[in-house]
């Protein structure tokens, strides 16, 4: 969003002047009151040490809280060891608790697994032992390509048993997108299923393996196959096993040992303002900490009683965090559900929630617009009676929305905790606390405990109150990325280099009257389409890729439901001008060569794209366009004339 358009939705937002503080018996029962923000203060790191030991076991405690010798590379509990799986699993079961229920799993086509903390263990280890007899060992990648099914959070922790390090790839990526990332990581086995279900139909994964292992020079040697909706799967000799033969017969004995708190944990990728995709790297010992206590802390979780949801897709980071990780850890009982939330019918996730009697639901502001667009009345016939705390993450949500989810969602009374954080970060980073902050509808607001966050302006200078700026991160936290894998150097460029020693988040942000944070979206070419990032250039090397196009630039522009939609600019070569099916060729193209995620909501076929006199693409006048806008300050182009010829191109 250029600066300009950043300030008309602040001013916007400065009219919201709704209040909503935590209700008296809330604010006296909460998991997290305000001492926790003097702790914090006053502790400075030893804030985190203590976190760590009273929320994770370690097998040996760490003699050294934070190591920043070696900024921006960050070793947190230094000479500490603990194993992620046995914190999320054995320890709960040790401690009488193996008849909880971990995980309430619901197919799409109504299926269902209660799933104790026992049980869960069991098939860990048996999926431990199945890797390990694939020649799996600490240290190696593992490519996970899996549904929301129970068997994607068993194989993370298997692999996080091991030390073997998981980079799960959202499944709604093309085989290209999933064959680029094992390369990069250099993954020796892949999990996936022979599909999953989608809106009431099956739906197929195992092909995209298939796709992406065809040409030679990879590195997997073994594919192990979950049968999920028992479609015909092509299958591979010697390279494919299916998981009911692999896992369900190996050993239920397996000694989870304690790695170091800095052995890598996983890999996931997400994109960048350039075309390549970053494999952002997160170690153990930190990420578990801080995971563990935002959600203990900003969802007021109890984990005897409540039910939580968060209904993130494993792909994505909130679903490592919240769903594969924290709320294990945290020993807690959690839905998962594998499908489209209007299948059957538009109030499923309504009836889920009545059915499992869900007390905090996580979910993005695109899937609440979404609901909102279907109307009240389909929530309403549920009983929601159960739900305490609502959260949402991955964009920023604006104040209708928030109003209707409190509204409607949380019976008017259930706190709203906006979530503030990234792929990077690896867990919360602004998030009020719902005990303690006196709610703004459409603001994240405050830092969470232990987190330095401010707003800079250019020079790097923390603006005042009533202005806005960058978000930054100023101190090193648990949770952050240790590095882009393989790539130190991009590491320091994409995030270090832009303010002296301050991390910059690549989001634009405010600070109101009372210094709260109102997050205003992204900075740079990095588009945010239903709480997914995506890459413009990414989308426009996939564009040229395709032989009819000669350029193109990819813009994104806001859209009612999903935030911002993909509007693609782009100049044809020859030929290919009178081809009638080219918009529909060329978004297939970008669904091959990324998925379907990417492919642009429009393609405007235009003769010249604005460049300044130095050649680079101005984007800000393509989205005015997109958007529908009277066209800004053109005068820094090399050919002013332009947007007036690609005007009467989209007029014809
Ligand atoms: C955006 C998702 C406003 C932001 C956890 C960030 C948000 C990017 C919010 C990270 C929020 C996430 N309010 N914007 N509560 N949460 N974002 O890596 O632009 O998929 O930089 O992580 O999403 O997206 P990512």
């Amino acid at each position: 969003m250029s600066a300009e358009r950043q300030g008309d939705a602040f001013e916007n937002l400065l009219h919201e002047e709704r209040r909503f503080p935590p209700s008296e018996e809330f604010a006296a029962n909460a998991v997290a009151q305000p001492s926790l923000y003097d702790e914090a203060r006053e502790q400075g790191t030893e804030f985190w040490a203590r976190q760590a030991r009273e929320l994770l076991t370690w097998e040996k405690d760490f003699t050294q809280t934070l190591d920043w010798s070696d900024a921006p590379f960050a070793k947190w509990f230094v000479g500490g060891t603990v194993n992620a799986a046995y914190n999320a699993l054995d320890r709960h079961v040790e401690a009488g608790l193996g008849d909880r229920v971990a995980i309430h799993f619901e197919g799409e086509p109504g299926d269902t697994r209660t799933i104790t903390y026992a049980e869960l263990t069991r098939e860990v280890k048996q999926a431990a032992n199945a890797f390990e007899s694939l020649g799996v060992r600490k240290g190696d990648r593992v490519a996970v390509y899996l549904p929301m099914i129970p068997e994607a959070v068993v194989t993370m922790l298997a692999c996080a048993r091991i030390g073997a390090v998981h980079s799960v790839v959202f499944g709604g990526f093309s085989a290209d997108a999933l064959r680029s990332r094992i390369d990069d990581a250099e993954a020796k086995l892949v999990v996936t299923s022979d599909g999953t279900y989608r809106r009431g139909k099956p739906s197929a994964l195992k092909p995209a393996v298939d796709g992406a292992l065809e040409k030679e020079g990879h590195t997997v040697t073994s594919v192990v196959v979950v049968r999920r909706n028992n479609e015909p799967v092509e299958w591979t000799e010697g390279r494919d096993v299916w998981w009911h033969d692999a896992v369900a017969h190996a050993s239920e004995e397996h000694t989870a040992v304690a790695h170091d708190a800095e052995h890598p944990l996983f890999i996931l990728y997400t994109s960048g303002t350039t075309g390549k995709p970053k494999g952002i790297l997160h170690t153990t010992g930190g990420y578990l900490t801080q995971t563990a206590f935002t959600h203990k802390n900003t969802f007021d979780l109890r984990p005897e009683t409540d039910v939580f949801w968060c209904t993130a897709d494993i792909g994505w980071v909130t679903g490592h965090s919240y769903v594969a990780y924290a709320p294990l850890v945290n020993g807690a009982t959690q839905l998962m559900y594998e499908g489209t939330p209007d299948t059957p019918h538009q109030g499923r996730w309504w009836e889920l929630i009545e059915k499992y009697k869900v007390s905090i639901l996580y979910t993005a502001p695109t899937a609440i617009r979404t609901f909102m667009k279907w109307g009240r009345d389909i929530p309403k016939k549920y009983d929601l009676s159960s739900i305490r705390v609502l959260g949402s993450v991955g964009e920023p949500i604006n104040p209708e929305a928030w109003m209707w989810y409190r509204e409607v969602i949380g019976g008017g009374k259930a706190p709203v905790v906006d979530t503030w954080w990234q792929t990077e970060t690896g867990a919360h980073m602004i998030a009020p606390m719902p005990g303690v902050t006196a709610a703004k509808p459409g603001s994240a607001q405050v830092a969470v405990p232990g987190i330095a966050v401010d707003v800079v302006d250019e020079m790097g200078e923390s603006v005042p109150n009533g202005s806005g700026g960058y978000l930054v991160i100023r101190e090193p936290w648990p949770a952050m990325l240790r590095g882009i894998w393989g790539d130190p150097q991009r590491f320091k460029d994409t995030y270090w280099s832009r303010f002296d020693a301050m991390y910059f988040a690549g989001d634009g942000a405010k600070k109101d009257d009372d210094g709260d944070i109102w997050l205003l979206g992204r900075v740079d070419d990095v588009m945010n389409i239903s709480g997914h990032r995506l890459s413009t250039t990414e989308i426009e090397s996939a564009l040229v890729s395709h032989p009819s196009v000669a350029e193109a630039a990819v813009v994104g522009a806001s859209d009612e439901t999903t935030g911002q939609a993909v509007v693609a600019f782009v100049i044809l070569r020859g030929s290919a001008k009178d081809d009638d099916d080219i918009v529909t060729t060329l978004r297939n193209h970008v669904g091959k060569e990324i998925g379907p995620i990417a492919k642009p909501r429009n393609i405007l076929v235009v003769p010249e794209l604005p460049k300044t006199r130095s050649g680079k693409i101005m984007r800000r006048l393509l989205k005015d366009v997109a958007e529908g806008r009277e066209v800004g300050d053109a005068t820094t182009l090399s050919d002013p004339t332009i947007m007036q010829q690609i005007a009467a191109s989209l007029r014809k």
